[in-house]
C-alpha cells in the first residue's frame, strides 16, 4: 500500500535528514536524605547524522541514555545543549505552537504498548488523535485509522474496540498505526519489541522492516542488544554512559568492531551455528555499568575494559574514523583499523 507521504526513492539516499550535534541531557540529582544528589548527564555530548530512509540502531545497556536521546530527537524532552536539526532547520528551541508543522514528521514509537495507549479510548480515537489535532474532520481522521489499521495487519473492523481486547503484538501495531497516522518521515522506535512475547517479536521486527521500505521512513531503532537491530539496520550507533562509543555502517561494526565495548555486547549475542556458538570467545565485562552522576575519569569505560591502559585512566578518547569504512570509534587503542 502506498503512502501519501512516501518520499520518492531518489529523495531517500544522501541528504541528511536529521543531524544532531553535541546532544546533552543533564537531570538535576534527586534529594537523598535532605541533600541533593550529584545531576544526572544521562546523555553527554552525542553527534550523528541520519540520512533520509535510513535506519539507525542505537543500542546499549540499561541507563546509557538511548531512551533519552530518542525523546530529545522528537522534541518530547528539552536538551540541556546541543543543537537538533530536522530537514536542515535548527528544532532545538521552536516553541511547541511553531513545531506544529515539523511535529507531524517526528514521531515515537514507544516499548510498552499498553502503557502507551489510553485504555479508555477506542483504537479510532488513539489511532486518530495525532490527526484531529492536525486539524483532519472526524470523519476523514476515521478513516484513515481504518486504513492505518489494514497497513499495520490488523482488520479495520476493530475500530470501536478497546486496547485491552487486543493481544501485545496487536496493542503495538496499534502504536505503530498511530505513530505513522500523520505520514512522518522521522519515526523514532524505543525498544519496540523488548516488551513482547518471543514469538511475535519477529513479527513487529519484520513489519517495521517492511513500512519503513514502503514508506521510506528515516528510522531511528533503539535496542538493548545488538542481535535486533542487526535485520533491520543500515547503521549501527554502540552508546555507553551517556556517549556514543562506537558507529558506522553495519557490516563494519558486526564483523569488525572496534571498540572493546562494541566486541563484549556482539560476544554475547548467540550464534545459530552450535560450532560456532561452542568455540567462539566471550567477553565477560566486571561489574556493572557506572552511574551517570558519577561517570569515571578519562575513558568512562575503562573500570571494565580489559583493554585498559594507564592513559584511558586520565585522557577521554574523541571519536575518531577507524580503519577506511564510514566507522568512528572513542578508544585510544581501537582494533580492526
Ligand atoms: N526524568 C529523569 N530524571 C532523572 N534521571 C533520569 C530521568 N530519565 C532518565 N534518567 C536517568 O538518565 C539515565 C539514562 O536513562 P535512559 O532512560 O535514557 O536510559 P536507556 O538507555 O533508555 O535505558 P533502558 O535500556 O533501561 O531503557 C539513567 O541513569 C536514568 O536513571
Ligand atoms: S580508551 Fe582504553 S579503556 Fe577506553 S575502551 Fe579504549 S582501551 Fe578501553
Ligand atoms: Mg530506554
Amino acid at each position: 500500500m502506498s503512502h501519501p507521504n512516501a518520499p520518492a526513492p531518489a529523495e531517500r539516499t544522501g541528504t541528511a535528514l536529521l543531524s544532531v550535534r553535541d546532544l546533552t541531557k543533564t537531570f538535576p540529582g534527586r534529594r537523598r536524605l535532605g541533600r541533593p544528589s550529584a545531576p544526572v548527564r544521562a546523555v553527554d555530548g552525542v553527534s550523528f547524522d541520519l540520512a533520509a530512509g535510513e535506519t539507525l540502531g542505537l543500542v546499549g545497556e540499561s541507563g546509557c541514555g538511548k531512551s533519552t536521546t530518542g525523546r530529545m530527537l522528537v522534541r518530547l524532552l528539552e536538551p540541556t545543549a546541543g543543537t537538533v536539526a530536522f530537514d536542515g532547520r535548527d528544532i532545538t528551541h521552536v516553541a511547541q505552537r511553531r513545531l506544529r508543522p515539523t511535529r507531524r514528521h517526528l514521531q515515537m514509537i514507544f516499548q510498552d504498548p499498553y502503557a502507551s495507549l489510553n485504555p479508555r479510548q477506542t483504537v479510532a480515537r488513539i489511532v486518530s488523535e495525532p490527526l484531529l489535532i492536525q486539524g483532519s474532520s472526524v470523519a476523514a481522521a476515521r478513516r484513515r485509522a481504518a486504513e492505518l489499521l489494514d497497513l499495520v495487519g490488523l482488520d479495520p473492523e476493530h475500530l470501536d474496540r478497546h486496547p485491552h481486547q487486543f493481544s501485545g503484538g496487536q496493542a503495538q501495531r496499534i502504536g505503530i498505526a498511530r505513530a505513522l497516522a500523520t505520514g512522518p518521515r522521522l519515526v523514532v522506535a524505543d525498544e519496540p519489541v523488548s516488551a513482547l512475547d518471543v514469538s511475535v517479536q519477529a513479527q513487529i521486527v519484520n513489519l517495521l522492516e517492511r513500512l519503513q521500505r514502503e514508506l521510506g521512513l528515516t528510522l531511528l531503532f533503539v535496542a538493548h542488544d545488538l542481535s535486533v537491530v542487526k535485520r533491520v539496520c543500515d547503521r549501527v550507533a554502540v552508546m555507553y554512559l551517556g556517549r556514543i562509543v562506537e558507529i558506522g555502517d553495519k557490516r563494519d561494526v558486526y564483523e569488525a568492531p572496534a571498540h572493546p565495548y562494541t566486541r563484549a555486547l556482539l560476544s554475547a549475542v548467540p550464534l545459530p551455528d552450535p560450532v560456532a556458538e561452542r568455540r567462539r570467545e566471550r567477553i565477560v565485562l566486571l561489574g556493572d555499568p557506572p552511574s551517570p552522576a558519577a561517570p569515571p575519569s578519562g575513558c568512562s569505560f575503562h573500570p571494565r575494559c580489559p583493554k585498559a591502559q594507564e592513559i584511558c585512566r586520565t585522557r577521554r578518547p574523541a571519536l575518531a574514523v577507524v580503519g577506511s569504512g564510514a566507522r568512528e570509534a572513542a578508544c585510544h587503542f581501537p582494533e580492526n583499523g
